[in-house]
């Protein structure tokens, strides 16, 4: 499973790379918001450090407007993947870029229609938000079953991006599911590496080990 950083802050990033396990990148305007710096010039920047997709998500309405926007971000790194809403002008988007080779990410996917949609139109990932379905009471980790099954069914070759990951347990569902990569913040990729026995553990040894120098 590829595991690709929800992120756009750049000390993260720097980070997570250097521990060898980042496949790509996510970001949305949120997250870019946040950073507080020129979106287009941090995007640049992201892409000195990342080699894998990096999902820059438009902000237009209309289909003309995403087309625009898709335009001057691919402009930014050839590694660039537009991140775009799924809806009927989203669909439209993605339909023409996918015609003309590029890549794309249908985002804000909550039902497995809009899933098999997307796919249908081109998209090389379609993204569930698996944390904001359980926040409404709802089990996010069905719809990424129901969309493992029905790609599988039908051998459609987009990817399944699991997004809006919490806690490390949606990661170990969604490999279990067998879904493409799962995009998760900085924090909960530490959550998946800790372990306090791994913690303890070492501190044993150390202490041992010193006792031997007595
Ligand atoms: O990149 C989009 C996504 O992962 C959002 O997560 O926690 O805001 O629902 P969250």
């Amino acid at each position: 499973m590829k595991i690709f950083l929800d992120s756009a802050n750049l000390d993260e990033i720097k980070e997570a790379v250097s521990w060898g396990i980042i496949d790509g990148l996510t970001t949305n305007p949120t997250l870019l918001a946040r950073e507080g710096k020129e979106p287009k010039k941090l995007l640049k920047d992201i892409s000195k450090v990342i080699s894998g997709p990096i999902n820059a998500e438009v902000v237009s309405l209309d289909s003309a407007g995403i087309l625009s926007e898709a335009e001057e971000l691919i402009k930014i790194a050839p590694n660039i993947v537009i991140k775009i809403p799924v809806n009927q002008e989203g669909l439209k988007a993605v339909k023409l870029l996918s015609q003309n080779n590029i890549k794309t990410t249908v985002t804000l996917i909550f039902s497995a229609t809009q899933a098999l949609l997307a796919a249908k139109a081109g998209a090389t990932y379609v993204c569930p938000f698996i944390g904001r379905l359980d926040d409404i009471s709802q089990d996010g980790m069905s719809l990424v079953e129901e969309i493992a099954v029905i790609f599988d069914n039908y051998d459609l070759s987009t990817e399944i991006l699991v997004a809006s990951i919490r806690h490390p347990i949606h990661v170990v569902q969604s490999a279990l599911i067998g879904a493409d990569a799962v995009t998760v913040p900085f924090k909960v990729i530490e959550q998946l590496l800790n372990h306090p026995l791994t913690d303890a553990g070492i501190k044993r040894f150390l202490d041992d080990w010193e006792k031997l120098k007595k």
